[in-house]
């Protein structure tokens, strides 16, 4: 069996995650048990939900236990079996950590999914078309749902969500307006991910510019809202809100390093009687089939051409991860292992 280098969470952050909470691992790959495949993982995902699960305290989640595989998505190839559904060379998306192996009872329901890579890249099964597909579709269509026609606006535009979300809300007919840091990406989210505005949040470092440049880019006020950063960003989107607006309260990343992020005006959601519903995507499995063949449509049909940051070997993976929490990640943050 091969040798299986893995990242460990080592120790707990103390404010900002740094890479001396990880250790990397040698370790040898068990043989297989009946029922049991061993997978070669191609590509690890790194999520910003990883950073709230390095912390031990209280959450919708368990935290990462110490000294064990760092959890996350995985996306891979199946090279070994002991399961009679799954063959070698079987194109898989599983759970299976930061590590370059894994072995999966295939017969454990959820473990493994079976993709096809004809249409869609296998990096893709871990973004557009996987858990961050997933949740864009969720938000906007089971929390905002929004009518063709009225404006929904986005933090963290050019992320997986973010860019899902963008051609998720055109589809519907919506003016879909994108958040995010720097020119770079807000170009690439107005020339290639169809949005109709994206205001640079690096320019307007404050509530008052913030809605000043919100107003410009939602003449018609803002009917909907995907929350995927917090602070004073929220508060200026909370100003230009429409009676009865929704918003879909998905991530507060400029909080996760533990610092809170007060509401300044919680007035305006009896003013405009507004309705903000959080959610966790892994709570509504029921929707994944539904959403996952919108999105897997619309990467085959070129209606969304989402990019990818893509570290190189196990090695990377921590400072990548640490990256992609300062946003110095550009469209997905993957690393590719093989
Ligand atoms: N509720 C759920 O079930 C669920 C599921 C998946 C993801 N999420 C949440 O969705 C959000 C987006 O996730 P993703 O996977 O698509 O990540 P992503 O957007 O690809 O990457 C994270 C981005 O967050 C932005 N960011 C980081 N710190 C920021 C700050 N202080 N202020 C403003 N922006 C900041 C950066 O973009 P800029 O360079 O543009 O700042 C960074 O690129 C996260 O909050 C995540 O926790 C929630």
């Amino acid at each position: 069996m091969p040798t299986n280098r893995q990242q460990h969470l080592d120790n707990r952050p103390e404010g900002e995650a740094v890479a001396g909470n990880f250790k990397l691992v040698t370790a040898e790959t068990p043989a297989l048990e009946d029922h049991q495949v061993l997978v070669r993982h191609h590509y690890l995902s790194l999520d910003p939900y990883m950073r709230g699960r390095m912390n031990d305290s209280k959450s919708y989640a368990q935290p990462q236990p110490l000294g064990q595989v760092m959890q996350g998505g995985t996306v891979g190839e199946v090279v070994e079996s002991r399961n009679p559904k799954y063959a070698v060379g079987d194109k898989v998306v599983g759970f299976g950590g930061w590590q370059e192996y894994s072995v999966v009872d295939g017969n454990v329901v959820g473990a493994l999914r079976k993709v096809d890579t004809t249409h869609v890249p296998l990096s893709h099964y871990l973004g557009a078309v996987g858990m961050p597909g997933v949740t864009a579709w969720y938000g906007l269509v089971k929390i905002i749902a929004p009518k063709a026609g009225e404006t929904v606006v986005v933090t963290a535009a050019s992320g997986a969500v973010g860019s899902a979300f963008a051609a998720l809300a055109k589809a519907r007919g919506c003016r879909v307006v994108g958040i995010a840091g720097g020119a770079d990406k807000c170009r690439y989210a107005t020339e290639e991910l169809g949005f109709d505005a994206c205001i640079d949040y690096k320019q307007h470092p404050d509530v008052k510019s913030m809605s000043q440049a919100l107003k410009e880019a939602c003449p018609d006020g803002i009917d909907g809202y995907f929350e995927n950063v917090g602070g004073y960003i929220f508060d200026a989107v909370l100003l230009r809100t429409n009676a009865f607006a929704r918003v879909a309260l998905c991530g507060m990343i400029a909080g996760y390093d533990g610092a809170p992020l007060p509401l300044a005006n919680p007035a305006l959601i009896l003013i405009n009687r507004l309705k903000i519903e959080g959610f966790i995507v892994s709570e509504h499995m029921e929707f994944w089939p539904e959403a996952l063949k919108e999105l897997g449509g619309l990467v085959a049909s070129g209606k969304l051409r989402p990019r990818e940051s893509v570290a190189e070997g196990i090695a990377a993976a921590p400072e990548a991860f640490l990256g992609l929490l300062k946003g110095r990640n550009f469209g997905k943050q993957l690393v590719k292992l093989v």
